[in-house]
């Protein structure tokens, strides 16, 4: 059994087509044949595949430069053999040139197998290599894709420095043309750990990375890759906490002050008077009960005083009665103390753990604080509300508001930023001048929180 092989014979002659399936079964072929001698044929013929076509040069309605072309229009990469009687050999010379493999005359029809061989042989070399370059473009693309997408800076320098490529990571730190590239900075090559580099942006601003470098190859040349990650945000982050956390130190220390003051100058003084006044009682029984009618007096004073502190450091009806009648307490004693009244609307409110209704208490003080101080205006709105699983509480006011460049660096912004973000939430400050100002937190609840009346106590 020979090896198969689709032949498209273009041929009007039926004798001298059957002399060539003749030669390529001698030659160990088993031809899979058709013959056709028109170009519609033809190209009918071509929608199949074909392993080669051998053509007659000179037919009544067709010719082989005409096969030819036809071949090319279908774009295919199948080799095409002219088999002619007596052609001269610039006609020949021009057929080749125009695109046929090779040219075999009708009387020397033995060289038609080797040029076949050839020939197939030549086209597979050609389609493997078409398959190669086609892997080659694709992990190209792939590879191009990866780096493009990378979220780390890529920067490839040459060994004097100078940037080669950047992919869109690094163009967004340093901005399109580089300017201000790190270079190698000193950054060791091939160093397990990365650097972290303070470096200035392409628009200026500062910001950091943490950067490495290797030695490797770019187009054939030995080059350095620089991989940098912007860590500005947590950078950032780390230096707000740094800052809290020293603060926290401080208005620990503050507190403390300030009730040892209030202990000393207030409730030391109650009672040093509590005491005088029933030492007088004890040594004059004629005046014994009008003093320990004053001295009961001052122990009411004393007892509204250890209230009112207990409550400032930690108002005990968070954890008694909950997050909505607290904060009612504290609008009432705020709007007396401000001037500034309140005006609240809520969500049934699921049960909220401690550690978010303090957050939540906190955050509307220092928000209401702030109306008072800043805002200029007697009117502030809190409203409460679930959401998304998360419970939000907003704080506004229709006062002075400010522009963020106008702050001076403080606490109360930060600190309720902090709260927020601790609880895995966040914080918006929405200001500007003349247009008052909208602080609002969101704080997702934990998974396991049910929904029950958490304020049912007294406030619904
Ligand atoms: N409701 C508001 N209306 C107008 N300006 C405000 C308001 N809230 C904040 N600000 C502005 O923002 C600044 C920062 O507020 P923040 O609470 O951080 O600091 P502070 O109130 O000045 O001081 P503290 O650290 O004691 O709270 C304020 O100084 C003020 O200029
Ligand atoms: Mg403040």
């Amino acid at each position: 059994m020979g090896t198969p092989l689709r032949v498209l014979i273009v041929e009007d002659s039926e004798d001298d087509a059957l002399l060539l399936l003749r030669e390529l079964r001698r030659g160990g072929y088993a031809p899979l044949h058709e013959r056709v001698c028109t170009a519609a044929s033809m190209a009918a013929a071509l929608e199949r595949d074909w392993d080669v076509v051998v053509s007659d040069f000179n037919m009544p309605d067709f010719d082989g430069p005409a096969a030819l072309k036809v071949l090319q229009r279908k774009g295919l990469d199948v080799p095409f053999i002219l088999v002619s009687g007596k052609i001269g050999e610039e006609v020949a010379v021009s057929a080749m040139k125009a695109g046929a493999s090779d040219f075999v005359p009708k009387d020397n029809l033995r060289r038609l197998v080797p040029v076949i061989e050839r020939e197939l042989r030549d086209a597979e070399n050609r389609r493997q290599r078409r398959l190669a370059e086609d892997r080659l473009r694709s992990s190209e693309r792939s590879l191009r894709n990866v780096v493009t997408n990378n979220a780390d800076g890529m920067v490839i320098l040459d060994k004097q420095g100078k940037t080669l490529f950047m992919n869109p990571a690094a163009e967004a730190l340093f901005g399109r043309q580089g300017t201000g590239a790190p270079g190698l900075f000193g950054v060791p090559i091939g160093a397990r750990n990365p650097i972290e580099l303070d470096i200035v942006t392409g628009n200026g601003e500062r910001a950091w990375a943490e950067v490495r470098a290797a030695a490797t190859e770019w187009e054939g040349e030995p080059v350095y890759l620089v991989t940098l990650r912007d860590v500005t945000e947590r950078k950032r982050a780390e230096e707000e906490r740094r800052h809290l956390t020293r603060r926290l130190v401080e208005v620990q220390e503050e507190e403390r002050r300030s009730i040892a003051r209030e202990l000393h100058d207030q409730t030391g003084q109650l009672l040093t008077g509590i005491r005088m006044l029933l030492d007088r009682a004890s040594r004059s029984p004629d005046t014994c009960l009008h003093l320990i009618g004053e001295a009961q007096t001052v122990a009411a004073e004393l007892i509204d005083q250890v209230r009112h502190m207990s409550f400032q450091l930690r108002p005990s009806t968070l954890d008694d009665l909950g997050l909505v009648p607290t904060l009612l307490m504290h609008f009432e004693r705020f709007a007396k103390q401000t001037q500034v009244q309140v005006d609240f609307q809520r969500d049934q409110l699921p049960y909220l753990p401690a550690d978010i209704s303090t957050a939540i208490y906190r955050i509307v003080q220092e928000a209401l604080t702030n109306v008072a101080r800043h805002a200029g205006v007697r009117r502030a709105t809190v409203c409460i509300w679930n959401h998304n699983e998360a419970v939000c509480v907003e704080v506004s006011d229709r006062g002075n508001g400010f522009s963020e460049g106008g702050v001076r660096s403080s606490n109360g912004l930060s600190g309720m930023r902090e709260r927020a973000r601790l609880l895995g939430g966040k914080l918006t400050v929405e200001s500007a001048p003349g247009a008052g100002t909208r602080v609002c937190a969101e704080i997702p609840l934990p998974k396991a929180t049910q929904l029950r009346a958490e304020d049912s106590v007294g406030s619904e």
